[in-house]
């Protein structure tokens, strides 16, 4: 499907269907019940007349989720939008109005042209766009390799017509390709989440990175695995890994701006890659071990952020870390009670082999540290907790730096995405030390089981870092309520966060 924009248009570009917005009014009469009435001073007289010819007493009242299909006297027929109160239109109510109008199109016409005038907020038409052009991508989504019947779409294109200036079009264009960019990233990284277990496990998982990142420019890839990461003493990761069929794989990725000084700000993202968490030895029952296939979406949606801002070649360094392997059981795997030694020299007692993210975010974060960045950021599904306190709408994050979740809470908050903060208090690190080793890998209650967690993995960054921790267990999955994200599978939520935490940092 293609995206189009034709500016200083002032008639409909497509002859099969042209799609006009809107609006309701409603007005309170005294005592009496609010009525609604349509809004349609925007449309040209043409269009005004088509739609009395055919609707003169019709209900059609411009509410959201009302349409209106009506012809003009050349044949083509118009899709009336209800959008409900112009007023209350914000970027959020673009991305769903743009996504309802796609799947209510896609497989009845192939070229739709779609008038955003009376769209656009405030003025910003590169910002209307921008929201528009991302909900289109992020909604044109299907998991169907494995149909044998193939999602369909008949739409060919959609072209965004304005009558504002030809000159306005140039900066439209720019925002249509970074929309593209990060449609495509977050696509890619929901493929990835969507996998399942048998085809996507740690050494398959690095290669797909290793290839796709061939087409990248200035991105180095390097993956370590087991021998390496023995060097590295990553005694933690190991253990997760221990029950594998599978070799354990570290992909380090960076992307190096084309003005690199010493004062270019370091980001560094580090992403669990648990490709199936089956507890360990510490077994999940079978019905939470559904779907744990998606235990890898923290280091997906890291991987993705980190692919479309490579793209955008923001003026930042940025390294990504993803830690990847699945938590298996044989005869080689952890037993709960072990000792292990991270690779910052800390003893961890496993008490519970199901607490295994955590424990390879440990080393991948420490080992994140020593390429000296400014900032580190961690995404993972990391506790179960976080469904319970947050539900599957809103992302948890934990920081040990005011600065850091400010700005990230702003690039959340900018792109509307949900996210919240919760704190970590010494009372729930005192918890998570054990009497026998330095720490234990989960805390003596289940309660506070997010930032506890978070606790735990505050150990494994060094001085002097500013961190965050984005806990995406409830997130990660389908976000039914958004109509831009599939109601089943991976929902690419906090890719576009961050996205605009890199490229406006
Ligand atoms: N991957 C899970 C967390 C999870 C659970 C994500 C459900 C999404 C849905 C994680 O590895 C895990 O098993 N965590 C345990 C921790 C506990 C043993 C302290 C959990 O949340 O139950
Ligand atoms: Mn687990
Ligand atoms: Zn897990």
């Amino acid at each position: 499907m293609e995206l189009k924009l034709a500016f200083n248009q002032t008639t409909p570009v497509s002859t099969d269907l042209h799609v006009v917005a809107a609006f309701s009014k409603s007005t309170e009469a005294k005592g009496k019940k609010s009525t609604q009435s349509l809004v349609n001073g925007h449309w040209s007289k043409e269009l005004k007349e088509a739609f009395l010819k055919v609707n003169s007493n019709s209900s059609f009242t411009g509410s959201q989720g009302q349409s209106v299909l009506f012809p003009l006297e050349n044949g083509t027929m118009v899709y009336a939008l209800g959008c409900g109160e112009k007023n209350k239109i914000k970027r959020e109510s673009l991305r769903k109005i743009m996504a309802n109008l796609f799947k209510k199109i896609k497989d009845s016409h192939s070229n739709v042209s779609f008038d955003i005038d009376a769209l656009i907020i405030k003025k910003d038409v590169t910002g209307t766009i921008d929201a528009l052009a991302e909900s289109l991508y992020m909604t044109n989504y299907a998991f169907d390799k494995y149909l044998t019947k193939k999602a369909t779409c008949k739409l060919e294109s959609i072209t965004f017509q304005t009558t504002e200036k030809k000159t306005k079009q140039k900066s439209a264009e720019k925002s249509l390709e970074n929309a593209k960019i990060i449609g495509d990233a977050v696509a890619f990284g929901r493929d990835l989440v969507n996998e399942p277990p048998n085809v996507l496990f740690s050494t398959s998982y690095s290669k797909i990175i290793e290839k796709d990142v061939k087409n990248i420019k200035r991105v180095k890839f390097k993956a370590l695995g087991k021998a390496d990461l023995k060097k590295e003493k990553m005694g933690m990761f190991l253990s997760v890994n221990a029950g594998s069929a599978h070799e354990p794989r570290l992909v380090h990725l960076t992307y190096a701006p084309a003005k690199l000084t010493k004062k270019t700000k370091h980001i560094a993202l580090v992403g669990k890659g648990l490709t199936f968490d089956t507890g360990g030895y510490s077994l999940k029952p079978g019905g939470s071990m559904m779907n744990m296939k998606y235990d890898m979406a923290g280091s997906a949606t890291m991987y993705a952020a980190f692919r479309a801002a490579a793209m955008l070649q923001p003026n930042v360094k940025i390294t990504c870390i993803l830690g990847m392997t699945d938590n298996a059981v044989n005869e080689h795997a952890t037993m709960p009670d072990s000792i292990v030694t991270a690779r910052n020299g800390k003893t961890v007692e496993i008490l519970n082999t199901d607490a295994e993210g955590r424990l390879v975010l440990g080393d991948c974060l420490d080992y994140a540290c020593d390429q000296k960045p400014n900032v580190v950021i961690d995404a993972a599904t990391l506790t179960g907790a976080c469904l319970v306190a947050l539900g599957t709408e809103v992302c948890a994050l934990m920081s040990n730096s005011k600065k850091l979740s400010a700005d990230l809470l702003k690039s959340s908050d900018s792109v509307d995405e949900k996210l919240w903060e919760l704190p970590i208090i010494d009372e729930w690190r005192d918890d998570m030390k054990s009497n026998i080793a330095d720490l234990k890998n989960i805390g003596s209650t289940r309660f506070a089981g997010t930032p506890k967690a978070a606790a735990f993995l505050q150990e494994f960054v060094q001085e002097g870092v500013d961190w965050a921790h984005l806990d995406i267990a409830g997130v990660g999955d389908s976000a039914k309520h958004l109509p831009y994200c599939p109601s089943k599978g991976a929902s690419g939520i906090m890719v576009r966060s961050l996205v605009h935490y890199m490229t406006n940092a």
